[in-house]
């Protein structure tokens, strides 16, 4: 079967089926069904746009509204209300922000949902809890420790040696996902669980995580992210998003998230692109380079990386450069005119650029702590 064939059986087989999962070693094992963004009939399709002109991208300034352990807008097209409305964690309790699909047998409106700090398998009340943790056998995440530092650490986790934490672990992501797929199968997906070491407790607590296909004919390099309402703004999406591209950098093939992105997702990603786009065009002798170079420079698609510079006011797209533009602007920072692409730089708007968009180069992933 040639790659294009094979490709083509995975959507389909992901646009038909309707597999449920059930667990066979979980008291508390549920359906796990897939959640789907419904359209209404009617609606057409949601357009979708390559073109860097038309692409409207949030930027920070725009949404002072958003806040920390606040949910975003919501999406207009949300279809399911919320089901859960508060989930009990350790010693968070947590307001949920979308549906989940949890068991019917929970109620349709579950006031407090009990996750097992540990296993992440949920309950429905304290007294089950407690429980289930004079018996849970988990004290860390499975899977093996791939990144380590004295505060955090990644788990790399297979979805198919580890369904149950997985599927628990989506379940519970999803009541901060607006629009992603919920993967019911998790078999061919592996999960990068981010842990913080507790307090004067042996333990390391899930605070988020990111899925990534094992296999991804479309070169997505992350699935669905996710750092948990009580742990966000702390760096930690930051940290999963340069993971993601460190993944990349080692399987030597450039990558980008799958879309669409959240408002949340796209306020991390536009972060961390543009500071990688601007450190490699800062370190940079020549005075010019390649959209394809920066490409490999940086493991980011171009799409990802005109978009960035687009909206960074440093790109200049057209066709046919009208005479005009190209004889009367002294310094159009980036010129782009097919064939070749490329960006020619100026330091000083480069300064400027990254003073008004707030960019910083502060690294998350210290290298000495990798353990692949
Ligand atoms: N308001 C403004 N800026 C924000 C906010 C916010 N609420 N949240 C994050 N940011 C910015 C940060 O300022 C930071 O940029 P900076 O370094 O330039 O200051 C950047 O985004 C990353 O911040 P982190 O603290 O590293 O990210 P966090 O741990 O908060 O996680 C995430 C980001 C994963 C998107 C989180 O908000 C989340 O889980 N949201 C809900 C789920 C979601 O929407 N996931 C993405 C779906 S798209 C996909 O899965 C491919
Ligand atoms: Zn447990």
């Amino acid at each position: 079967m040639t790659n294009k064939e094979k490709k083509s059986k995975q959507l389909n087989s992901r646009s038909l089926t309707s597999k449920v999962f059930t667990s066979d070693d979980n008291d508390f094992a549920l359906p796990l069904v897939r959640s789907k963004r419904v359209r209404p009939i009617s609606s057409p399709p949601r357009k979708r746009t390559r073109s860097i002109t038309e692409t409207t991208i949030p930027t920070k300034s725009s949404h002072p509204h958003i806040r920390a352990r606040t949910p975003p807008l919501p999406d207009t097209e949300i279809v399911r209300p919320r089901n859960v409305e508060k989930v009990v964690y350790g010693r968070y309790e947590i307001d949920a922000w979308y549906y989940s699909p949890y068991p019917h047998e929970f109620g349709s409106l579950i006031k407090r949902l009990y996750v097992c700090d540990t296993c992440l398998r949920y309950v429905k009340d304290d007294i089950q809890l407690s429980n289930h943790k004079a018996q849970c056998q988990s004290r860390t995440p499975p899977g093996r420790v791939v990144y380590a530092t004295d505060k955090v650490k990644i788990y790399e986790i297979d979805g198919r040696d580890n369904k149950m934490y997985c599927q628990n672990l989506c379940l519970m992501a999803k009541l901060f996902l607006d629009h992603k797929t919920l993967y019911y199968d998790v078999d061919g997906f592996k999960f990068y669980v981010l842990t913080e070491r507790q307090e004067k407790k042996p333990k390391d607590l899930m605070v988020g995580y990111f899925s990534k296909e094992k296999i991804s004919y479309d070169n997505y390099n992350l699935a669905c992210i996710m750092t948990l309402p009580s742990h966000q703004r702390k760096g930690y999406g930051r940290l999963l998003i340069e993971w993601s591209y460190e993944l990349s950098k080692r399987e030597g093939v450039i990558g980008s998230p799958e879309k669409p992105l959240s408002t949340l997702g796209l306020l991390g990603y536009h972060s961390y692109w543009s500071s990688v786009i601007l450190q490699v065009l800062k370190s940079l002798k020549e005075s010019e380079i390649s959209i394809a170079r920066l490409c490999q420079e940086t493991y980011l698609q171009e799409e990802d990386v005109t978009s960035t510079l687009a909206r960074l006011g440093l790109l200049r797209h057209w066709e046919h450069p009208p005479s005009s533009l190209v004889s009367n602007n002294p310094s159009p920072l980036f010129s782009i005119s097919p064939p070749p692409v490329v960006v020619h730089i100026d330091p000083s708007m480069l300064n400027q650029v990254i003073s008004k968009h707030h960019i910083h180069f502060n690294r998350q992933i210290d290298p000495s702590c990798i353990l692949l």
